[in-house]
């Protein structure tokens, strides 16, 4: 039983239990088997690990840093999300409620015409960009032999922080109860696409695969330009550094706060959280008390034993 309020039903998922809504059975199949394209360009995340901050950057080092066409269509048109159900044509900022409320089963959308994001992707030319929160072994098992992949790993405890502020944004009603009963809900797994630690670790024992970048949030808020040249080097593309140092500045949280294809449509507050929000690494400590901070603790290292996984902040 989930903690925090969901009304609708979940299903474990994969090898690991991962936690998706009922209604991804309908799909998995379909995901699972879809075709990828060797020109894809795919961000993988488990949700507030910086997948918003990545695909921007990719987007524009694959368009020639054309922040024009970046301003004028939405990031979520740009780089579409997988496994959600997408309001057709108006694909706008509804698509993270609509993706909340299909976890949820709750109402308030109307009867709007929807289809599946996977559908759209199939039938999109290419090069496609994709973005999406399902571990690699909920994906088409050709992915990181065809496309090319980047996964963004960040400290679980912060991602619990920005995860909650999340909730409260899309569902206020979710939340009836404040961070500690949401830890709770995150540390035990009870979660949509927890278990974040298998989630990352897929990844990171595959890092090695040519077509894999992996970068964690912590390395891109301590030396963005830095990990822009790694991923110019992963997409093979070059730019000067005065370019990069435009980019940097295009991508720095204040920029990209401001800016409405990127943070909403609109760029407002919503139930007063912005989705680009505080953008911190160790930000977590100002949520948890002196009990939680062990149990996150406790939590980290029973996830970890016996994986080489290694978190920058927290070894
Ligand atoms: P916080 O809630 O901790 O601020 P995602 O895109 O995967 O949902 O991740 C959202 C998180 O990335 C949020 O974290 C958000 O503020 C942060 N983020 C987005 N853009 C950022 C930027 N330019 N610099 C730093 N953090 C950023």
């Amino acid at each position: 039983k989930c903690l925090i309020g969901y009304s609708s039903k979940f299903v474990k998922c994969g090898k690991h239990g991962y936690v998706m809504p009922g209604s991804f059975k309908k799909h998995a199949e379909a995901i699972y088997n879809m075709e990828v394209r060797p020109d894809d360009i795919w961000v993988i995340t488990f949700p507030r690990s910086g997948t918003t901050w990545t695909q921007e950057l990719i987007w524009l080092l694959m368009n020639d840093l054309d922040y024009s066409t970046a301003k004028s269509i939405p990031l979520y048109e740009r780089f579409p999300m997988l496994e959600i159900t997408a309001k057709i044509p108006d694909i706008a900022f509804e698509l993270i409620k609509t993706n909340f409320m299909n976890l949820g089963n709750f109402q308030g959308l109307g009867a709007a015409a929807r289809c599946p994001s996977w559908k759209i992707i199939e039938n999109a030319p290419s090069p496609r960009f994709i973005k999406t929160h399902l571990p690699l072994s909920l994906l088409p098992p050709k992915l990181l032999s065809t496309a090319k992949v980047v996964y963004v790993g960040r400290d679980p405890r912060d991602v619990a922080v920005s995860y909650y502020y999340l909730h409260k944004m899309v569902a206020k009603s979710l939340l009836r109860t404040g961070f500690p009963t949401f830890w709770e809900a995150f540390r035990r797994d009870l979660l949509p696409w927890t278990p974040i630690v298998s989630h990352t670790n897929e990844a990171w024992t595959k890092r090695h695969e040519p077509n894999l970048h992996f970068v964690f949030y912590e390395d891109m808020i301590k030396d963005l330009p830095k990990q822009i040249r790694k991923m110019c080097k992963f997409l093979g593309k070059e730019y000067t550094e005065e370019q990069i140092k435009q980019l940097s500045e295009h991508l720095s949280f204040e920029s990209l706060r401001k800016n409405k294809s990127v943070n909403n449509t609109t760029g407002d507050a919503v139930n007063g959280v912005q989705f680009v929000r505080k953008g911190e690494a160790g930000g977590w400590k100002t949520h948890f008390d002196q009990k939680m901070e062990i149990q996150a603790e406790e939590f980290l290292v029973s996830r970890l034993r016996g994986l080489d996984l290694v978190y920058p902040s927290f070894s």
